[in-house]
């Protein structure tokens, strides 16, 4: 199986985690990574499973590198049944009810299109000290498990 993680950034750390998770990932899975935006959502791969990574900006808005993706899926309403795909975001929670709501819209735009998702949203809260992989990596760990299964 293919793994594609298609991240959404606007200062790097959400395609850093993308690393992590191409990292952790077994040989046996063959593994790209690519900037959301240089996707096109009406042409996914239906051997291939997809790992949305995006953190949030402005005002709980997907970020510069993940509109154009986005913005396919709510306009063009590809249909998607045919695709599995898993989402993890990166937020602040110090901004409150917007916490993450970047990676929200993305997964709800995926399932409005019958995507079918695997796991639940992983979640990186940028307050705390943390860095993104503390949460990240037992997230990816556990999507392995089950599309392995
Ligand atoms: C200008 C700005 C606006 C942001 N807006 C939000 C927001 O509305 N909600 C949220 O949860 N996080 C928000 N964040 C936090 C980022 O999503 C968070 O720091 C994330 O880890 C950045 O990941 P990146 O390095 O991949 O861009 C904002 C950060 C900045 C700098």
């Amino acid at each position: 199986m293919k793994i594609h993680f298609i991240y959404g950034t606007e200062s790097g750390n959400a395609q850093y985690l993308c690393d992590d998770f191409k990292d952790e990932s077994p040989q046996t899975f063959e593994c790209e990574i690519s900037e959301m935006n240089s996707i096109d959502p009406t042409n996914l791969d239906r051997d291939t499973f997809y790992v949305i990574v995006s953190a949030t900006f402005g005002s709980g808005d997907v970020p510069s590198t993940a509109d154009e993706f986005y913005d396919d899926l709510l306009e063009k309403k590809p249909d998607l049944s045919h695709i599995n795909f898993a989402v993890f975001g990166l937020g602040d929670e110090s901004f409150g009810e917007t916490f993450a709501q970047g990676s929200q819209k993305l997964m709800e735009a995926m399932l409005a299109c019958n995507a079918n998702m695997v796991g639940e949203r992983g979640i990186y809260d940028a307050s705390t000290s943390e860095p993104p992989e503390v949460t990240g990596l037992p997230w990816w760990k556990s999507i392995l498990e089950k599309i392995s299964a």
